[in-house]
């Protein structure tokens, strides 16, 4: 079994702490490791377990070797995106990449900024899922949802396989919020954790019947990759050309052989202000403060100061981020759409 990386996602929701230069699988949001390094980690004793691969953005080639040199770890190999064209085509490459010398393993799919607190647990539903996967399977790790949100896949249950696990009846990656709670409300669906693992041909035939497109650019792109070090650096002309999908819509939602086992090892993706303020431990009025700060008569707050005293007064529900160069307040509630102001950050250049 190969692990599969995923580290060029721009981790923009965590803005203004997670940057293009630094996104926030680089960084030690939750525990003293990086979330690189946390999830490279989590591998430990499982067996039969490959030296991992990873893909992500050129630019961040260092950071995700010196990461993974830090914990005494070295990458099969790191493939190299020009540009982001979301987790299809990166899943692809590393596909591509695994089946070199007519070899066909089993790829175990990880977003490296997760949170999960039980390792146990992680590891006992990847031996679970291996034989579905073997069999060829595309199996999917379900979370029990705690809540409506609309950041995620959500996934149907259909036919029992055998204990413990099932066909995927339906997949619906990030629904609205009023189908979101119907969904949660109907017990029948699990969260998408990100986390796959299937055959790597497995993966590449059902991308080839769905999205033949991104199939086609990713074989040019790593038919044109050059070799440098530990680094496969893809073509950037055939790769700039690839659409940008993430595996959801481009597979999971569309492909008959997934198939879901339940995960339950303390999962969060910490995807959000508000999920990394759900994950802290907090004070008695709710509160998680960061740094130099000082609150009177507030509640449920994230605030995190990295130079100067930021203080609260008699408000609730707020996060509150201050950077060398960017101040953020939000509502707790509404923080999804902090990419939104990052895309205006964008425009203005
Ligand atoms: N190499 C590479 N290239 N990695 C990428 C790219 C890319 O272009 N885009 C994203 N990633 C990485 C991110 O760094 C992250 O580790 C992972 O792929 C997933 O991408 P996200 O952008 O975080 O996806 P999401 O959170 O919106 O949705 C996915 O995860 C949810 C659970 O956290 C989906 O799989 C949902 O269905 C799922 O519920
Ligand atoms: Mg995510």
């Amino acid at each position: 079994m190969i692990p599969v990386i995923l580290c060029g996602g721009t981790g923009s929701r965590l803005w203004p702490l997670s940057r293009e230069a630094y996104p926030k699988q680089f960084l030690p949001l939750a525990g003293s490791e990086t979330m690189l390094q946390a999830t490279a980690q989590r591998l430990d004793g499982l067996a039969g377990v490959a030296p991992p691969i990873l893909v992500c953005n050129e630019e961040h080639r260092f950071a995700a070797a010196e990461q993974l040199q830090e914990i005494g770890q070295a990458a099969q190999t790191i493939l190299l995106e020009p540009c982001a064209r979301n987790t299809a085509p990166a899943i692809a490459l590393a596909a591509l990449a695994a089946c070199e010398q007519g070899q066909d393993p089993l790829l175990l799919v990880l977003p490296a900024d997760h949170v999960v607190a039980d390792v146990a647990g992680f590891q006992d539903a990847v031996a679970d899922a291996a034989e579905l996967a073997e069999q060829g399977h595309l199996v999917t790790f379900g979370i029990v949802p705690t809540s409506a949100e609309t950041g995620y896949g959500y996934i149907r249950r259909g036919e029992e396989l055998w204990q413990g696990a099932w066909k995927v009846a339906e997949f619906v990656e990030k629904p609205d919020a009023a189908t979101a709670e119907a969904y949660v409300a109907s017990g029948d669906y699990s969260w998408n954790s990100g986390m796959f693992l299937f055959r790597a041909s497995r993966f590449l035939e059902e991308l080839g019947q769905h999205r033949p497109d991104i199939l086609d650019a990713c074989r040019a792109a790593y038919g044109g990759a050059g070799r440098d070090l530990d680094f496969t650096r893809v073509d950037a002309g055939a790769f700039a050309g690839c659409a940008s999908e993430s595996v959801d819509y481009a597979v999971m939602e569309k492909t008959e052989a997934a198939a879901v086992v339940p995960m339950s090892a303390g999962w969060s993706d910490v995807g959000s202000w508000s999920a990394l303020w759900e994950l802290a431990d907090k004070d008695a009025n709710d509160n998680m403060l960061q740094g130099d700060v000082l609150a009177e008569s507030s509640s449920g707050c994230l605030v995190r100061a990295d130079g100067r005293l930021v203080s609260l007064l008699g408000v609730r529900d707020l996060i509150v981020v201050d950077t060398d160069d960017a101040v953020l307040i939000a509502d707790k509630g509404r923080v999804q759409e902090v990419k939104k102001l990052v895309g205006r950050l964008q425009e203005r250049g």
